[in-house]
């Protein structure tokens, strides 16, 4: 099977500057080649255009910073990925801040009746602007794709919502704001937070995991936003916590998935090389990348 590569330099969904360079450490961590010898085609269709508002957002009224240059960029990423599953490729994604999921979900979801989405990550970005603590838009992309927010963000490719509560699987989670508690308890969305990880480890979950989306979804996208690994392992995130999943438990994951053979479409995001040390968390995310399509130890 073909993979398209999708670039997205997008960092308007948070405050920390860098995230935009995310896809080109990515590259240079040498993904192409990587993936190459496991025998995938891979057309890297190179970045999508992000537009560098004039100046960006102290805090927009309405609690979203850089609104349109989020919706605009998000916009052109759903086009793109509409254009690489009408050819047949699995879309593969890489950020930029955690905004993007924006994009690629509502490219991704409209080819599926119940896309189920695996989002590995230490957060939920389930805020809404009223939930919000920081403005930040890359704190509220599933809470967006479930079609709670701004119509600007919701109805982006002209349809919502692109997924439904019960087709959602969070894993990693570890600091969750109390709008996003309430939501997850309200939505009945399924969460493996650290505690479960702890307790019936990295096998479990992941068995839970595939078994329940294998049930219910016709395709899985993968979220995976690298603040979900330990900063240990990923230093190179923007809003790293403390207590993350380790870089051998997310290996087991990837190949769990690989296995499985349930994913359809997957994103990696939040790199930053800029609060990374000599380009770490890139090589990580490829490594993961490896295991996600196959790679072996032996
Ligand atoms: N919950 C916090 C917020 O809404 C942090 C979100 C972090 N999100 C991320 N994709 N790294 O601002
Ligand atoms: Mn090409
Ligand atoms: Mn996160
Ligand atoms: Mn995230």
């Amino acid at each position: 099977k073909q993979i398209s590569i999708i670039g997205v330099p997008m960092d308007f969904g948070q405050m920390r500057r860098g995230v935009d360079m995310g896809p080109s450490a990515i590259r240079y961590a040498g993904v192409v080649d990587r993936l190459e010898n496991l025998h995938y085609e891979i057309d890297d269709l190179g970045d999508i255009e992000i537009s560098r508002p004039e100046k960006l957002d102290k805090l927009s009224e309405g609690n979203l910073r850089n609104l349109k240059a989020v919706a605009e960029g998000n916009t052109k990423l759903a086009k793109k990925i509409d254009e690489a599953i009408n050819a047949d490729t699995f879309p593969l994604v890489f950020g930029g801040d955690h905004s993007i999921a924006i994009g690629t979900l509502a490219g991704v979801a409209k080819h599926y009746n119940n896309l189920g989405v695996i989002w590995y990550d230490a957060h939920g970005d389930l805020n809404t602007a009223e939930s919000s603590p920081s403005g930040n838009i890359h704190g509220m992309p599933l809470a967006v794709s479930l079609g709670l927010g701004h119509p600007t963000l919701t109805e982006i490719a002209g349809y919502g919502p692109k997924v439904k509560p019960e087709n959602i699987v969070i894993i990693g989670a570890r600091s969750l704001d109390e709008g996003e508690k309430i939501l997850i308890k309200e939505l009945g969305i399924k969460v493996y937070t650290m505690h479960e990880i702890d307790r019936i480890g990295m096998t479990k979950v992941m068995e839970e995991t595939i078994s329940y989306l294998k049930d219910r979804t016709d395709g899985v996208h993968l979220s995976l936003d690298l603040d979900g690994l330990d900063p240990h392992d990923a230093p190179g995130v923007g809003t790293p916590v403390i207590g993350g999943i380790s870089y051998r438990e997310s290996h087991l994951a990837m190949e769990m998935l690989a296995e499985a053979g349930v994913i359809t479409s997957a994103e990696f995001v939040e790199v930053n090389p800029i609060l990374d040390e000599r380009n770490k968390t890139a090589s990580v995310a490829v490594a993961l990348m490896g295991s996600l399509f196959g790679e072996k130890l032996l």
